[in-house]
């Protein structure tokens, strides 16, 4: 089968490592399904992977946590997270599916029988792609962590990204009011045009002081998160763009009574859940641009340059 796999790896060059050839067909244990991808999406777990981290010393790394293909002639998108250590609360410490080598940026996956949920009927294969990781993820941040209801205010820091447009969507099918920050004047006024109410640049004071703050960028926008949230409100957590170490104003948060949640991906009940509302609403994920398997070093390339809005599909074969 051909597939998108690890090749060595480089820190400080991810995209060098991508290979895409012709790799063995898996074998299939019991209770796995052999699934025929038809597209997929990256994240920056595949830049971990491919910097060296994030995955097995040893054996063959396909690529990719997300996909969406079909199974026993059913259209089917893949819940990304391994069975094991997530309970229906507690998602700490996820194992992914392409964590074990079994990537799905492949024309063959597998993976277990009962991560395969139907894919939602208004979407291609490439918008259903998206939903695994960044989908699931914001669906996780705004619901579960920050219980977000209609009519509440949402930030969202860094328009572009693919969580970040996942979110702004999601709060919006929510009933909330969405306002996002951008680097990008043109991202912004693509963020206005998917319904945000508001864009407005990096450190840029809001108007009000909004009920949640959804934060993946760190250290670069941190501080403004917690400047711009009321008092009682909460800042979702789920990544860290720009660092890992990020300053915090503590009297704010303790005077102010804000929450700070961290958050990983979601469980099987959330993914479900995640793809029921993206029916109910006929929301569509934004998608940057989809290449063929064979381009996939040009995805990862406009990842590691942050110039995309949305997510960066693939489609197989
Ligand atoms: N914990 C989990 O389960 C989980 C799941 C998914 C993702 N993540 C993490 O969440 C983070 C975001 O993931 P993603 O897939 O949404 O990434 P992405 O698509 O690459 O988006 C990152 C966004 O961050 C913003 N950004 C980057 N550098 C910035 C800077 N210097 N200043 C201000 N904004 C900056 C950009 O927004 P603008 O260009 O619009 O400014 C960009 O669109 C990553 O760290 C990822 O590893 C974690």
């Amino acid at each position: 089968m051909r597939a998108a796999y690890v090749g060595g790896s480089s820190a400080t060059d991810p995209a060098s490592a991508v290979e895409v050839g012709e790799l063995p067909t898996p074998s299939v244990p019991e209770g796995w399904a052999a699934v025929e991808m038809r597209a997929g999406a990256l994240n920056m777990h595949d830049v971990w992977m491919l910097r060296g981290v994030a995955r097995q010393p040893d054996g063959v790394h396909v690529l990719g946590s997300d996909g969406a293909g079909v199974y026993d002639g059913r259209e089917v998108v893949v819940y990304p997270v391994l069975p094991g250590r997530v309970t229906s609360k507690v998602v700490a410490h996820a194992t992914l599916v392409s964590d074990l080598g079994h990537g799905l940026l492949a024309e063959t996956a597998v993976v277990p029988v009962g991560s395969l949920v139907p894919k939602p009927a208004h979407l291609s294969m490439a918008e259903a792609a998206c939903l695994p990781t960044a989908w699931l993820t914001a669906y996780r941040m705004l619901f579960t962590r920050a219980g977000l209801h209609a009519g509440q205010t949402v930030l969202v820091q860094g328009a572009g990204g693919g969580v970040a447009t996942a979110a702004a969507a999601l709060a919006t099918a929510a009933g909330a009011e969405v306002l996002v920050t951008s680097r990008s004047a043109e991202k912004r006024e693509r963020a206005l045009a998917a319904g945000a109410r508001l864009a407005l640049a990096p450190g840029e004071r809001v108007p009000d002081l909004v009920d949640v703050v959804v934060e993946t960028v760190g250290p670069a926008t941190f501080e403004h998160s917690v400047l711009s949230t009321r008092a009682g409100g909460a800042i979702v957590t789920c990544g860290a763009s720009t660092g890992f170490v990020a300053e915090l104003d503590l009297a704010r948060l303790f005077a102010r009574e804000i929450s700070v949640h961290g958050s990983t991906m979601g469980t099987l009940e959330e993914f479900r859940a995640l793809l029921g509302l993206v029916e109910e609403h006929r929301i569509t994920p934004v998608v940057d641009s989809v290449v063929p398997l064979a381009e996939v070093r040009g995805q990862v390339e406009r990842m590691l340059a942050g110039t995309a809005f949305g997510k960066l599909c693939v489609s197989i074969p």
